[in-house]
């Protein structure tokens, strides 16, 4: 069997982790890069390998390209995304799949329309700890679980990334409560309505290089989601807290026999802990030994092995469209006030095949 083409688009922050990725796997072949900004690709490509294409259209040019991995800014995805798919190409896409909900659901039709797959981040359910919570809570190991904690407290993006504004543009509950959102509902299925409020708690912020710049989306959020059969989750997100000083991280599933804490919702070797009720917590041991931090690889990987086995993949577009739905509906929420219904639903992710 052949290797599986693949190419980048957006040679920023993330893509130096994705390409290292890509190119250590022998069953995909990283065929190249390419930026709006000249020299990115250059630099991305030189090392990890492939060439640098000029333009997007030179990319989507070249017959062995079988999947665009979109690692550009938020702002960028949707028309990335969209073009790549008119080309006939399967896509990956960085989240969120797209800022607005329409956009996203247009996505995921044209990818049904043309035959071609559709996959997005954030694909961190797929870690060793994500499986390992997700198969216990489908074995209902705390028992029927009634109300959930997911907590977001991302510090300050403007400490560490030298393009912090796309960042605070689309605000936390767009970059970040992405994650949380897209494991719940792995666990959980389609959300049915969601009632949000927002504030925004540090408004002047500064850049690495010492310029100033003003916050114009709400730095802090929190959302109130309803799931079928009443399940409740409560989400907070935001760029002000580091999550390493306060004692609020994580996602939290409490059921009417225990709890199951799952301490990081983001890497893949996070700390595990299920109680009985009233019981103290006892560490979970992963189904196999867990990756440490995040493979970011890891969904390109199993969209590649989908195609090729021809079974679904499982960080879909249209799960990831359903999240993009519930941020749209709590940005509606916490903006005019009151609950807003969500309409979209989606196939719940298979395990990972170590994980079933
Ligand atoms: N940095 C991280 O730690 C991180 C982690 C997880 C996910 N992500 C996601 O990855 C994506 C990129 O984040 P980043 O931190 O790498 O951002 P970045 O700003 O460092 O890089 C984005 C790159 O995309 C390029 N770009 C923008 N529009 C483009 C277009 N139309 N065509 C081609 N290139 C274009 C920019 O020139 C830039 O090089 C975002 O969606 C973000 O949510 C980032």
């Amino acid at each position: 069997m052949g290797t599986t083409g693949v190419a980048i688009v957006g040679c920023g922050n993330i893509a130096q982790r994705y390409a290292a990725d890509l190119a250590a796997y022998s069953e995909i072949e990283l065929l190249g890069a390419q930026d709006a900004i000249p020299g990115r690709a250059e630099t991305l490509t030189a090392a990890h390998g492939g060439r640098a294409y000029a333009t997007l259209d030179e990319l989507l040019a070249d017959p062995r390209v079988d999947i665009v991995v979109n690692l550009t800014a938020h702002k960028a995805h949707y028309e990335v995304i969209r073009r790549s798919l008119e080309a006939g190409r399967h896509v990956h896409s960085e989240k969120p799949l797209a800022l607005r909900y329409e956009e996203a659901a247009e996505l995921v039709a044209l990818a049904d329309e043309r035959g071609l797959r559709l996959g997005s981040a954030p694909a961190t359910f797929l870690g060793e700890s994500q499986q390992t919570v997700l198969k216990l809570l489908r074995e209902q190991a705390v028992g029927r679980v009634r109300l959930v904690y997911a907590e977001v407290n991302w510090g300050r993006i403007e400490v560490w990334h030298p393009e912090p504004v796309g960042f605070y543009e689309v605000g936390a509950l767009f970059d970040v409560g992405v994650y949380p959102l897209t494991i719940a509902t792995a666990a959980l299925g389609p959300a049915r309505r969601v009632t949000a409020f927002a504030a925004t708690l540090r408004p002047d912020r500064t850049r690495l290089d010492g310029t100033p710049f003003t916050l114009s989306t709400p730095d802090y959020v929190v959302a109130g989601l309803e799931f079928d059969g009443g399940v409740q989750l409560r989400l907070t997100c935001d760029f002000y807290v580091d999550g390493h000083n306060t004692r609020q991280h994580g996602m939290e599933f409490h059921g009417d026999d225990g709890s199951l804490l799952l301490h990081g919702w983001h890497d893949f070797d996070g700390r595990i802990e299920l109680s009985a009720f009233r019981e103290p917590p006892q560490p979970v041991t992963p189904l196999r030994e867990p990756y440490r931090g995040v493979e970011w690889g890891r969904a390109v990987r199993d969209l590649a092995a989908a195609i090729r086995e021809d079974r679904p993949h499982r960080a879909t577009g249209r799960q990831a469209a359903h999240v993009v739905e519930i941020l749209c509906a709590a940005r509606t929420s916490y903006e005019k006030g009151g609950t807003v219904e969500l309409t979209s639903t989606f196939d719940p992710p298979a395990p990972m095949d170590w994980a079933v």
